[in-house]
């Protein structure tokens, strides 16, 4: 049974936890930062680094994909005396403890604890309090939460916050807004200025892209004829006489009348209900929108949503340095390559879309997953970005989890999974189910109960596929 939400009890633990950072920076101790490579971890990377950075601190900064030993051998050979890990460790606690030896450690991460920490370990978790780490606060909320203590001028990292936990889709409730602890950083970042929110359509790139653009690029919610299809979005438009341009220049979705988005909004509806789906999925791009006001107008920073998709694409690409770069306030020349990274990552995933569609053979629908066969076309990077996709456009089937697989860069397997409402009501873990896979079959998985992944070195992927099925349809037996 879960524990009682205490947020007290978590607050008083960031407390703690940035009285030791604060002990460390002054003391001159050599910290490492080690912190994951999406968007919500590079967000918490960049809380972390501004926070000691400001504190004249000695640190260093590492962005891993995952916790194994050679990872973090590679990553102590700086041979520092205090570790921090963020948005990653929790769920490998064991390992952590070991490989980091009589080091001191603070791990700052939302993903359920694997086991009790030992003493030399502060955890900064949201499960030990009993609040939702999947919906209620990301860990760049939780590296928020323990930086905010270090210095009143630190209030301005609460945009951060916002921007990782978009990234970690801890918006994707009724509403489309954040919730939980995430308000906290909402509330501290529009009262210091720096942010602006309002209740519009959520397309991506508001600010930034011609209009049938935007809606064409928006996957969250995924839209059938829509995303992916420019001319079909162009022909929308034209049918509901909303110009694409002014002039010479190209109109943003922030730039329509409130009636011209009325009017989009019931076209895109129309469409889809003359194509025999919900019309209600359109109701998903109504939301709460964030805006960032102190960067500039036309910037992929400014909304906090393609900020953080813009952190994802440098994250999965292995431009992890610039998102770093990004995330500590670097701009200028380095949003042109910033720019080049989305381009080519964008158009990495609509060819794995249009690969899907050509090609349905590629799914293996077992009783509880549909797995997409993407051992010999998709990098194994992108599994996370497609699996969020692919699940969230219903793609295939609603009632079943989506995994999508890739061969990774030892020969093994890499997968992530994604669960649809459905199986949540019914009880199921996908971070349970893939920690328990990939322990019996000696690889590294976890995640959370709605979004989980696994990287096995050597494994016949039938029997991980089989394995994840039968370890779901039980979960649902036991509900
Ligand atoms: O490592 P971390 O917890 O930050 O990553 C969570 C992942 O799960 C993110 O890639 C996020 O996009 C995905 N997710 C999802 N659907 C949700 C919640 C999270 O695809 N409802
Ligand atoms: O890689 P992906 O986006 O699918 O990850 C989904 C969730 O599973 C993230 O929260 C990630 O941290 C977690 N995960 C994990 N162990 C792995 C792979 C992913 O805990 N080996």
């Amino acid at each position: 049974m879960s524990s009682p939400s205490n947020p007290d009890g978590l607050l008083a633990r960031a407390n703690e936890a940035a009285g030791i950072l604060k002990d460390k920076a002054s003391h001159s101790s050599k910290i490492l930062v080690l912190s994951h490579y999406d968007a919500d971890g590079l967000s918490a990377a960049g809380i972390l680094g501004s926070s000691l950075s400001r504190m004249k601190g000695n640190f260093q900064l590492r962005v891993i994909k995952e916790p194994d030993p050679q990872t973090l051998d590679d990553a102590l050979r700086c041979e520092p005396e205090f570790v921090v890990f963020a948005d990653i460790g929790s769920g490998y606690l064991e390992g952590l403890v070991e490989r980091i030896k009589e080091r001191e450690l603070l791990i700052i991460d939302h993903h359920p604890p694997s086991s009790k920490p030992s003493q030399r370990v502060v955890q900064v978790n949201p499960h030990d309090f009993g609040i939702d780490g999947a919906t209620d606060v990301s860990a760049a909320g939780l590296a928020y939460l323990v930086c905010r203590n270090l210095s009143p001028s630190n209030a301005d990292l609460s945009a951060l916050a916002v921007v990782g936990a978009l990234g970690d889709m801890q918006d994707k409730n009724k509403e489309r807004c954040l919730r939980g602890l995430n308000d906290l950083a909402v509330r501290d970042a529009v009262e210091c200025g720096c942010l602006k929110t309002d209740r519009d359509l959520l397309f991506f790139g508001r600010e930034t892209r011609p209009i049938h653009r935007a809606i064409s690029l928006t996957t969250t919610p995924y839209l059938p004829y829509l995303s992916g299809e420019e001319d079909n979005c162009t022909a929308l438009l034209a049918s509901r006489n909303i110009s694409l341009k002014d002039g010479e220049r190209w109109r943003t979705i922030s730039d329509l009348s409130h009636k011209e988005k009325q009017a989009l909004l019931s076209g895109i509806i129309d469409l889809l209900l003359s194509k025999g789906f919900k019309g209600s999925k359109a109701l998903e791009l109504i939301g709460t929108v964030y805006t960032l006001t102190k960067e500039p107008t036309g910037s992929p920073t400014r909304d906090a949503r393609e900020f953080s998709s813009t952190l994802n694409a440098c994250g999965r690409m292995d431009r992890q340095g610039l998102a770093v770069a990004i995330c500590l306030g670097e701009r200028g020349t380095v949003m042109d390559d910033v720019q080049e990274v989305v381009t080519g990552y964008r158009k990495r995933l609509a060819e794995y879309m249009e690969w899907l569609t050509q090609t349905p053979s590629a799914v293996t629908e077992l009783q509880a997953v549909c797995v997409v066969r993407g051992e010999e076309k998709i990098a194994e990077n992108m599994t996370g970005a497609l699996s969020s996709i692919i699940s969230s456009a219903g793609h295939l089937r609603p009632d079943k989890a989506t995994v999508v697989a890739a061969k990774s860069r030892d020969g093994g397997v890499k997968i992530s999974a994604r669960a649809p409402e459905a199986l949540l009501r019914k009880g199921v873990d996908l971070g349970l189910v893939l920690q328990k896979a990939a322990a019996a079959l000696g690889g590294f998985g976890g995640g959370h109960n709605v979004a989980a992944g696994a990287h096995i070195a050597s494994v016949n992927p039938e029997e991980l596929y089989h394995m994840i099925d039968r370890l779901i349809s039980e979960q649902m037996k036991d509900a």
